[in-house]
């Protein structure tokens, strides 16, 4: 079976210093695969790397085929019938993905409108309405109509992640990139955030790319996880293997750290 995305040999440099290196991996389709690793070690912009969205000073080299297109060294205009179709991003701070000075409502609408024309079916303005309402419903915003009228704003940083998301799934990817998508919710709002990324990308049969520095959250949503460290792939596995048997003594120190602060948790209660 072709791989939904195939990354060979990526690397990534400025003019300066090499920031990424040998990175290969593969992801298939519906599959959920988590990339860890501290900051700065090369996450996000491996992300970026897939979505073609890199800085343009910085130079690439290696594969990455996505959807049975090849990303690097494409133009930007044959990459954008990807993004959104074959891909789509969600981050940690969603004022990023959202426009400040749009309501929630016609920000949706308008990845709904853009799915709906790339299908080759215009919608009207009733059932792109109807469409945003489900869709915010469908990340269990409370009160998707209030919601929809709201600027960005006006709700709260975890109904921003959630609007964020409903936006991305709107584009119906086959591959969703998350990035530290949780990192800046409280630990309540950050387990069902996971909770319900992780229904909405099974039901969709997607595939979730999960970027985070925190292994207990990558093993509670991702089958196989990746980890980085200054620029390097050094450790890839099953989640269940790599906390029983860490290879590397970077990952080892990410589950002893793990299991410590479970302790420290439990010591507590
Ligand atoms: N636009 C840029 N120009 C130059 N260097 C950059 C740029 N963006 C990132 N870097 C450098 O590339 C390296 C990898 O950065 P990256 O953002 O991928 O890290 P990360 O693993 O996502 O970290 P974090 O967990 O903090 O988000 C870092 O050393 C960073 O300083
Ligand atoms: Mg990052």
């Amino acid at each position: 079976m072709t791989a939904l995305l195939s990354v060979e040999n990526l690397e990534i440099r400025t003019a300066a210093r090499v920031l990424v290196s040998g990175v290969s991996f593969a992801l298939a389709a519906g599959e959920r695969v988590g990339l860890i690793g501290e900051s700065g070690s090369g996450k996000s912009l491996t992300a970026l790397a897939v979505l073609g969205l890199l800085p343009e000073t910085m130079r690439v080299s290696g594969s990455v085929r996505l959807d049975g297109h090849q990303v690097v060294g494409a133009r930007d205009r044959d990459l954008v019938p990807l993004r959104g179709r074959s891909v789509a991003a969600v981050f940690q701070e969603p004022m990023t993905a959202l426009d400040p000075l749009m309501r929630i409502g016609d920000q949706v609408g308008e990845a709904v409108r853009r799915r709906a024309a790339r299908d080759g079916a215009g919608l009207a303005r009733p059932a792109v309405k109807a469409a945003v309402l489900d869709l915010l419903e469908r990340v269990a915003l409370p009160e998707p109509a209030r919601i929809a009228r709201a600027f960005p704003h006006e709700i709260s940083g975890g109904q921003r992640q959630r609007a964020a998301i409903a936006m991305a799934l709107a584009c119906r990817p086959k591959l969703l990139i998350a990035d530290e998508l949780t990192t800046a919710l409280d630990v309540t709002t950050q387990a069902e955030i996971l909770t319900l990324l992780e229904t909405l990308v099974c039901d969709e049969g997607m595939g979730l790319l999960f970027i985070s520095h925190d292994l207990p959250v990558v093993a509670a949503i991702a089958g196989r996880a990746l980890v980085m460290r200054q620029g390097e792939l050094i450790e890839e596995g099953p989640v269940g293997t790599l906390f029983d048997r860490p290879a590397h003594p970077y990952t080892r120190g990410l589950v002893a750290a793990a299991r410590a602060f479970d302790e420290a948790l439990e010591a507590a209660l």
